[in-house]
């Protein structure tokens, strides 16, 4: 064979070393790299991970083997390095060879991995203070480039970067046509709906449902925390801003939660266990939850905060834990009222923030509504989408290397 083979996925895998030798026992193969690297893989992993037609779909490439079908537990016996630089590996009980991307399985190396589900792009923290402000890029002529094209990844990418490490980032310079907001966001990905529409406009209203859609002052918080998943993204586009006041505020939830665990350990314990009440108190909605208001996720790491002091329920816990739960939930606010933690800044016309809505808390002054018109509109997203994007674009990248290469 010349040619090298498909992979289990539509990714495109640089080829960084060649593999130079290969040996086999019935359950392992272990190659070396020409960089000297050496790598084992299981007979059982590299039976899984095959590309041929009786692992995946062609159609799909997705996984169509079942391993428990298989006669008995899949065991080589033998391997070679075939002259397309591809790993050959025949499987005794099946009489089966099969065949894999050297780019692919360097870039799947687990016996030579450290940190593989590691963040995309690695979390920061940050603080606040009269000097900072968010990440801020020009989008101007954003929605004139073509769908996944390289002037629109110039402008995506730097953006979602600063999104999935600070939580945050502002875009400039977008068009204030009611309603583009939808275009823009869908240069990214589907937007989540809710109850509040596809879109939602912010904006001081006659009968309000929503503290968000009066012209009061509104605390530090997360939005839709009353849902099992709250919304991981928001976007607000500022329309038109010609009000006094109604500066934006944001915090770092995932600093003020390690400033927490820092300085009031029993507090940290307590939020992170205790399972407060998110309810919504709409007149034609009925949205409830319970859970804790900072979580951590399987590794270790902060998943997310949920923190809405106007959206919380009562209080239904063990009676020894109200107290507690109350002392640390004042622990809390008062440390989101330290001015180090919070940016301020002054939405402008065509400004589009897009921040983690399940790490950063948002807030805003009172505005006086005589003064003209303060509207933004804004829409939910998932982190899913960022991901995918963010992964979309590194794939556009490396394939485009591939091809250079060859
Ligand atoms: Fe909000």
């Amino acid at each position: 064979m010349t040619t090298l083979p498909l992979t289990p996925d539509y990714d495109a895998w640089p080829i960084e070393a060649d593999l130079e030798s290969v040996s086999v026992t019935p359950r392992l193969v272990t190659v070396q790299w020409s960089d000297g690297r050496v790598s084992r893989y299981h007979s059982i992993w590299l039976r899984e991970n095959a590309a041929d037609d009786t692992t995946v779909n062609p159609a799909t490439r997705e996984r169509i083997l079942d391993l428990s079908m298989l006669p008995a537990w899949p065991e080589v016996e033998g391997a070679e390095i075939d002259a397309a630089g591809a790993l050959c590996v025949d499987f005794a009980m099946e009489d089966r060879r099969l065949r894999f991307h050297p780019g692919w399985l360097r870039a799947h190396d687990y016996d030579n991995l450290h940190d593989a589900d590691a963040p995309l792009v690695p979390v920061t923290t940050w603080q606040g203070g009269p000097e900072a402000g968010p990440d801020t890029l020009s989008a101007a002529g954003l929605l004139d480039t073509s769908p996944n094209s390289e002037a629109e990844e110039a402008i995506l990418a730097p953006a979602l970067a600063s999104v999935l490490a600070k939580g945050l980032v502002r875009l400039r310079d977008l068009p204030t046509e009611p309603g583009s907001l939808e275009s823009i966001a869908r240069r990214i990905g589907p937007v989540r709906p809710t109850n509040f529409g596809q879109l939602f406009d912010v904006q001081a209203k006659p009968d309000p449902d929503s503290n968000a859609y009066t012209s009061i002052a509104l605390p530090p918080h997360t939005d839709l925390p009353t849902r099992e998943y709250h919304p991981g993204l928001q976007m607000l586009h500022c329309l038109e801003n010609g009000v006094e006041g109604g500066q934006a505020v944001m915090l770092d939830g995932f600093a003020v939660a390690e400033a927490l665990r820092e300085r009031h350990p029993e507090a940290w314990a307590t939020l992170t266990r205790v399972r407060w009440c998110y309810a919504n108190t709409a007149k034609t909605t009925d949205y409830v939850w319970f859970e804790p208001m900072i979580r951590l996720d399987a590794r270790g790491e902060l998943l997310e905060v949920r923190i809405a002091d106007f959206l919380r329920g009562p209080l239904q816990t063990t009676f020894e834990d109200v107290e507690p739960a109350y002392e640390a939930l004042m622990t809390l606010q008062r440390l989101l009222r330290d001015p180090v933690f919070a940016i301020r800044f002054t939405y402008r016309p065509g400004d589009l923030v897009i921040f983690d809505n399940r790490r950063l808390l948002h807030a805003r002054d009172a505005f006086e509504g005589s003064t003209g018109h303060r509207w933004l509109q804004g829409c939910y997203m998932e982190r899913d989408e960022i991901r995918s994007r963010y992964r979309m674009i590194q794939r556009a990248r490396r394939r485009r290397w591939v091809t250079a290469e060859a």
